[in-house]
């Protein structure tokens, strides 16, 4: 039998973990024969709540679910955890400018990437799926001295799934013979979907796609989705966010499928001329828990302007959060 990995969920109670909180328990991350120890944490508001969450998961009788522990603060609840989905977060409310909510956000994930540092296992991966989860990771990770940037990462996945998910449907392929679909930058309507690169069966679509409808109905649609979500269920999503979530954490661990790439929130290298340091969506191969940024891929003009968009929105972001952020260490990108 295989040692358990602890694996801590932030924002527990809420409605991503939900969905993922189960499936997590039944072996869809870490594989089916890899006992987990499940380390949940929320604000103390919300411990009942959990505590009946909790009572469902062990009602489940997950073989591999070897023990739920429930945390009303991060410091505890991130000890020797291998793996962490930061979730919870502060949601804007009624008159909150988009700089309050950068600010409170900020305070809950500086504490949160201390925490990681001080408490959690030192090759520890962490996912930041809270908004805005960009900057949010960069505070964390900035928080974290003795760990490496690399080991931070945030969630584009589930824009990088729309896309493949839009694309299928428009060519009339299985989502699963669609590859090289990318999406670069923030995970907010700054990002750029791209599916320039995109095969289906091995072939290239962009010969045949109608670039009219990829710039003026794919591209905007994919970056105005979660608010057509909200739109239509009052809420936003939460079983395709906690998907996500799970895709992109296998493939850290598990790999890529050979001939793909996927797309995932790191710690900018400065490649494709992007700000140093600041955390920006690039497509990604995954390999013995590693990642690195897929190097090459054509930038036309059109495509170099939606770059700059998104990377001038993360730079504002983060001038806005400067005052906590620690001096930068050497940038380790060695993740
Ligand atoms: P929710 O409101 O249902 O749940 C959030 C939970 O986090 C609540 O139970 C709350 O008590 C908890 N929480 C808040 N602050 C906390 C803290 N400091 N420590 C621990 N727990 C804390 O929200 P939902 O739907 O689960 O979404 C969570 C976040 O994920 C939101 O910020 C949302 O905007 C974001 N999101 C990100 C996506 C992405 O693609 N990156 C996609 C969809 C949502």
């Amino acid at each position: 039998m295989k040692r358990p990995f602890r694996i801590a969920v932030t924002g527990a109670a809420g409605s991503i973990s939900n969905s993922l909180l189960f499936r997590l328990a039944a072996g869809e991350v870490f594989g089916t024969d890899q006992p987990i120890i499940l380390q949940l944490i929320e604000r103390s508001e919300a411990m009942e709540a959990l505590r009946g969450l909790a009572m469902e998961l062990e009602d489940c009788a997950f073989p591999l679910l070897h023990a739920v522990r429930l945390h009303d603060n991060p410091e505890d609840g991130f000890r020797n955890v291998h793996f962490a989905f930061l979730i919870g977060a502060k949601p804007r409310g009624p008159g909150m400018e988009r700089a309050d909510l950068l600010a409170a956000n900020a305070e809950i994930f500086s504490r949160q990437g201390r925490a990681l540092n001080d408490h959690a296992n030192p090759d520890v991966k962490v996912l930041v799926v809270g908004n805005p989860a960009n900057t949010n990771a960069l505070i964390a990770s900035r928080n974290a001295p003795d760990l490496s940037p690399s080991q931070f990462t945030a969630m584009s996945r589930l824009d990088h799934n729309r896309a493949k998910g839009m694309i299928a449907n428009r060519t009339g392929f299985n989502t699963a013979d669609i590859r090289k679909v990318a999406v670069w930058g923030n995970h907010s309507a700054s990002q750029f979907p791209d599916v320039r690169n995109a095969e289906a069966m091995g072939e290239p679509i962009w010969p045949g796609l109608d670039h009219d409808w990829v710039d003026n109905t794919f591209i905007p649609r994919v970056q105005k989705r979660g608010a057509e979500i909200i739109d239509a269920r009052g809420q936003s999503s939460a079983a395709s966010a906690a998907q996500g979530a799970i895709d992109h954490m296998r493939d850290w661990y598990m790999g890529t499928p050979e001939g793909d790439f996927v797309s995932m929130c790191i710690v900018s290298d400065g490649s494709y001329g992007i700000a140093k340091g600041i955390v920006f969506s690039f497509p990604v191969r995954c390999r013995y828990g590693r990642y690195q940024i897929v190097q090459g891929l054509p930038i036309d003009d059109a495509a170099q302007k939606r770059l700059d968009a998104t990377e001038k929105e993360l730079l504002e972001e983060k001038d806005a959060v400067k005052h906590l952020l620690p001096a930068e260490t050497e940038d380790a990108h060695n993740n």
